[in-house]
């Protein structure tokens, strides 16, 4: 199975690298091939809204990192999204890799991505500085539903809260079960490719 991660934070060592890292962690115990994109080491520019990718047939006309981010999702059974809640939603980062995928994803509006029968899994993880989970749900529940729609076989991985007191690698029980969660991803499959 072949995993890649996308850490829509700017702190290289920040709370969503390391719950990125930690899912893909297990994934990777499990078998998976994985490897992470961390927006600060990557120059991914906006959406400009040009519409080139639906009226021709090469995808986004924008030469940036994200080409090769587009080129590893055609090969990867499984995105792991990391999302930061800055100001109550998704970091910019994570809304510029969202824009961006309009070029790719969406069969309903471009031709470009016809070719695409199963659905593609995607790990949204979400994480915050408030202990309060429930804050943000109906944000997240919506943004879990856009995905859906994009066609993509969402999978949602708990919130991980109060992020603002102590170090998230002194987090045991978290780091855990973040990577059980890795883990599962990948048997699931195998489950499935043996019954
Ligand atoms: C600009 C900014 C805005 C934030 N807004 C919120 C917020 O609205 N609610 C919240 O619970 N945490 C908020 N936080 C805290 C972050 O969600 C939290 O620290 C997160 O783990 C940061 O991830 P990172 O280390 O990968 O950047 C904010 C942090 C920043 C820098």
């Amino acid at each position: 199975m072949n995993i890649i991660g996308i850490i829509a934070s700017q702190r290289k060592e920040g709370n969503t690298a390391f719950i990125v890292n930690k899912l893909l962690e297990g994934a990777k115990d499990q078998g998976a091939k994985t490897q992470s994109f961390h927006f600060s080491d990557l120059n991914i520019n906006p959406c400009r809204g040009c519409m080139a990718c639906h009226k021709g047939a090469e995808g986004c006309v924008i030469k940036d990192d994200m080409q090769k981010i587009y080129e590893e999702m055609e090969h990867a059974d499984a995105i792991v999204l990391g999302l930061p809640i800055y100001m109550g939603q998704m970091s910019a980062q994570g809304k510029i890799f969202t824009d961006r995928l309009f070029a790719r994803f969406s069969p309903k509006f471009s031709p470009f991505f016809k070719e695409v029968v199963t659905k593609q899994k995607l790990v949204l993880s979400f994480n915050q500085g408030n202990p309060d989970a429930s804050l943000f749900k109906p944000y997240m529940d919506y943004t879990n539903h856009m995905f859906e729609i994009l066609e993509f076989d969402v999978r949602e991985v708990p919130v991980v809260t109060d992020l603002r007191s102590g170090a998230i690698d002194e987090r045991e029980d978290l780091c855990m079960s973040l990577k059980n969660f890795g883990s599962a991803l990948v048997l699931e499959e195998a489950h499935k490719s043996v019954s």
